[in-house]
């Protein structure tokens, strides 16, 4: 199909564009910098929770869906294309309960154990599978060979309430120390990893506010002081990423920082990469996927926005202790949070199908990360496949990528780019005074002479006429990618997997230039810069 013909019938398939009234605008400041955007902001997390392990990732080696050496083959093979930089695992609160040790050695002799998540409710509708009793064939061997098939850097979550210090220590043992230097090597070796894993990143525990064991801020401080302060380093660089608060429990994050700082002062505060955070957005009412209202959309945009709040206080709070901000914000766990999915087998709990609202909470999402970029060293999406803001769902030889599959890929160039300032203004949108904000957000950055701008049009019905100038600057040439769909609902299923993807559209570069933002849709916009 030639192309004019082919953006004309990807187009007809989206909303007309009724414009707003007002018109809106954005002026990018090359000159103004605000940092590196860390490509671990793109990040990733799975949990043994639901189906995200069993079967989202592994399907065992024996399976008749095509996999590589047990992992999802189609899960590795769409998930480059996200150029993902790093995954989290195992949890979550999955992680305060998990033995390292019982995911290693020979994969037949691993024990069984009852799952942190069996309890739940819903889970407990489930017959008995691997969801509910973790067969514990996918561990530490398994995790970090996924991994490397996808390209990405592997981020462990110690077991801070139900183990020890020295369970942590041999766990980084067992995954770093040289090819044969220990026995933990030589157990790691026969596990098929005969050389190191080399995993930097490392959690001190997942949510220790709450299921990671209920501690205080000063009390935990004790405990991450005490993990993080001599581990074996075997010649590379330990980032040790400390459990953050419960979302605005500003009071926690500061206990923890005044009691880590009160014995070593600044040298206490090096020891840590990151204070993490974690903040998922809901509605308040009937809280399904794809049923809503038009003020239930805005208000799960709204409180996804909400995000930008939440990473300014904790770096504040952060600041009256660490005063030269040498510990950035890890968001590693953040998403958009629905009921499970009553089509789904109820054992994948927290499995649904995510909707255009669900790809505008994360084109919002993403441009906080970059407008925050000197803050926020790494973020992981919760959770990749078959849970909760999912970029994947699978089960059994099904297999679909869904809207937040493709807002990361579009926003993927932002990856390593240099955060630039820019100022987005156009009018509220928003039924309910509760649930407003500003119709276009975004982020742009820079990288050479080309500017990469990303945009959510969060108003439901109109599109948002713009002008774009770029300060000091002519834009030479401009391409415009769109995801959208007439229908806020819209999303694909496995019977169709390719109803909302992104499309080309025409955008005629100009100084300044106009834009006319789709409604309810994500954009982005590559500018060359002469
Ligand atoms: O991602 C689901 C759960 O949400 C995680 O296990 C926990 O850390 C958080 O409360």
């Amino acid at each position: 199909m030639k192309r004019r013909n082919f953006l004309l019938s990807s187009l007809a398939l989206v909303a007309p564009r009724s414009s707003s009234a007002a018109t809106a605008r954005i002026e990018v400041m090359p000159d103004e910098a605000i940092g590196a955007i860390s490509p671990d902001i793109y990040g990733h997390f799975t949990e043994h929770l639901g189906g995200c392990i069993y079967d989202g990732v592994w399907v065992g080696e024996k399976s008749k869906i095509p996999n590589y050496g047990g992992v999802r083959k189609a899960l590795v093979d769409n998930l480059k294309r996200l150029k993902p930089p790093v995954i989290r695992w195992p949890g979550g609160c999955f992680a305060d309960s998990y033995n390292w040790r019982d995911g290693v050695g020979p994969r037949e002799r691993r024990p069984r154990h009852t799952n942190f998540w069996a309890n739940n409710e819903y889970l407990q509708k489930a017959p008995n599978g691997p969801q509910k009793y973790d067969p514990n064939e996918f561990g530490t061997n398994e995790f970090a060979r996924f991994c490397k098939l996808a390209g990405a850097e592997p981020y462990l979550a110690g077991n801070v309430r139900s183990l020890t210090a020295h369970d942590f220590y041999e766990w980084i043992e067992y995954c770093n120390s040289p090819r044969g230097s220990t026995s933990l090597a030589d157990l790691r070796a026969q596990g098929g990893s005969p050389e190191p894993l080399n995993v930097k990143y490392w959690g001190v525990g997942n949510e220790s506010w709450g299921c990671g064991g209920s501690f205080t801020g000063d009390e935990y401080a004790i405990e991450f002081r005490r993990w993080a302060e001599w581990v074996p380093e075997f010649g590379g660089h330990l980032s040790f990423i400390a459990s953050g608060p419960n979302v605005a429990d500003y009071a926690w994050t500061r206990s923890f920082f005044e009691k880590l700082a009160e014995r070593g002062g600044p040298r206490a505060l090096r020891r840590v990469f990151g204070t993490a955070l974690h903040y998922y957005c809901r509605t308040t009412g009937k809280g399904v996927a794809n049923e809503f209202t038009v003020e239930e959309w805005y208000e799960l945009l709204s409180n996804a926005n909400r995000m930008e709040e939440l990473i300014r206080n904790h770096w504040q709070i952060m600041g009256e202790t660490d005063k030269d901000h040498h510990v950035k914000l890890v968001v590693d766990e953040w998403g958009a949070w629905h009921h499970t999915d009553p089509s789904i087998d109820p054992s994948y709990l927290w499995a649904y199908f995510p909707t255009l609202r669900d790809a505008l909470v994360s084109g919002i999402t993403l441009d906080i990360f970059n407008r925050h970029a000197d803050k926020v060293a790494m973020a992981n999406a919760a959770q990749l496949v078959n849970n909760i803001h999912t970029s994947f769902v699978a089960v059994g030889d099904k297999f679909t990528v869904t809207p937040v599959f493709h807002v990361f890929e579009m926003y993927a160039p932002h990856q390593g780019a240099t955060s630039i300032r820019t100022s987005f203004s156009a009018a509220s949108v928003g039924l309910a005074s509760a649930h407003t904000l500003t119709g276009l957000t975004g982020s742009c950055s820079l990288q050479g002479r080309k500017a990469f701008l990303t945009v959510v049009n969060a108003d439901a019905k109109n599109a948002q006429d713009t002008t774009i100038d770029v300060r000091n600057a002519r834009v030479t040439s401009a391409r415009a990618r769109v995801l959208t769909a007439g229908d806020l609902h819209a999303r694909n299923t496995f019977e169709q997997p390719d109803a909302l993807k992104p499309i080309n559209d025409k955008v005629t570069a100009g100084s300044p230039m106009t834009y006319s933002f789709r409604p309810a849709s994500v954009t982005c916009l590559e500018l060359e810069l002469g």
